[in-house]
């Protein structure tokens, strides 16, 4: 059973009148502990996915959703998983005709309410962005507590001194503790991701989706950045989604998916 799986996405933009189909029923799964590369070009929709798959957006209505097993007729309504539990076979088909869905350990992401969002958002899910999204007012060390402070809400404070010991310790692991201080804008662009990553990984999530997390970054910066992200994944069993449009990038993962069409392929 995968940890982060997909079936059937799909998501239109309405530029005015025209109606731009970015993603065509994607699937897509993704087992603990892999980092899986989807690798395509720029405006191929590889942001979209990760803003679906992270619940920072909502995929289209598309039609019905699953009725019964296609392969055995069990009833799956109200079903929280990708397989059929009676036969143990995929149910999706990639029919447009039917309701995609979005499973993260068992739990129908696409149908949670938007306070179960919220905490998945939180808890499960650590994001990385090409251009590192720190608040440029905060130091380094700030930047990491926000997420951790985001978290335990009015709470916090109670576990401050917690969470204080855990953001210095990622920004250790990171390299950065001689910067716990230091602005964004006194950063290199490498630095400021590996906050960034430092920030994602505050609370402890099941899984990083990084959205072209090298790709602001020359060559060799990158390449020690994707260092980095595998040294964690080693040491902590992190479950990562990395989606680049540089084959170099893809290469290092554990398995290369392909955006083709508003569909991955292989
Ligand atoms: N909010 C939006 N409104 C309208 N069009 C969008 C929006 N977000 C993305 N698009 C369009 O959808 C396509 C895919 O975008 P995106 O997912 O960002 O691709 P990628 O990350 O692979 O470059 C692009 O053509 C982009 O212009
Ligand atoms: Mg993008």
């Amino acid at each position: 059973m995968p940890l982060l799986a997909a079936a059937n996405l799909h998501k239109t933009y309405s530029l005015g009148r025209v109606d731009v189909p970015v993603l065509r029923g994607v699937n897509v799964a993704v087992e603990a502990g892999e980092i899986v590369a989807i690798l395509g070009q720029s405006g191929s929709g590889k942001s979209t996915l990760l803003h679906l798959l992270g619940g920072l957006d909502r995929q289209d209505a598309v039609g019905e959703d699953v009725g019964r097993c296609k392969h055995c007729g069990y009833d799956l309504a109200g079903l929280t998983t990708l397989r059929c539990p009676e036969c143990s076979k995929e149910f999706f088909e990639s029919a447009a005709s039917k309701q995609g869905a979005i499973v993260f350990d068992n739990r129908r992401v696409d149908r949670f309410s938007p306070s179960q969002l919220d905490d998945f958002r939180r808890r499960d899910v650590g994001f990385v962005f090409q251009f590192y999204h720190l608040l440029p007012e905060l130091s380094v060390l700030e930047n990491v507590l926000i997420g951790a402070m985001v978290k335990a809400g009015v709470g916090y404070s109670a576990n401050a001194a917690s969470a204080k010991s855990r953001a210095m310790a990622l920004l250790e692991t990171v390299g950065l503790s001689h910067r716990l201080g230091h602005r964004p804008a006194e950063l290199s662009g490498g630095e400021r991701q590996r906050v960034a990553i430092a920030r994602a990984l505050i609370n402890q999530p099941r899984v990083l989706l990084a959205d072209e997390p090298t790709g602001n970054l020359d060559r060799e910066t990158g390449a020690k950045i994707l260092d980095m992200l595998m040294d964690l994944r080693r040491e902590h069993k992190h479950t990562m989604l990395i989606v680049t449009h540089d084959e170099a990038t893809a290469a290092r993962a554990d398995r290369v998916l392909r955006m083709v069409d508003g569909h991955i392929v292989g």
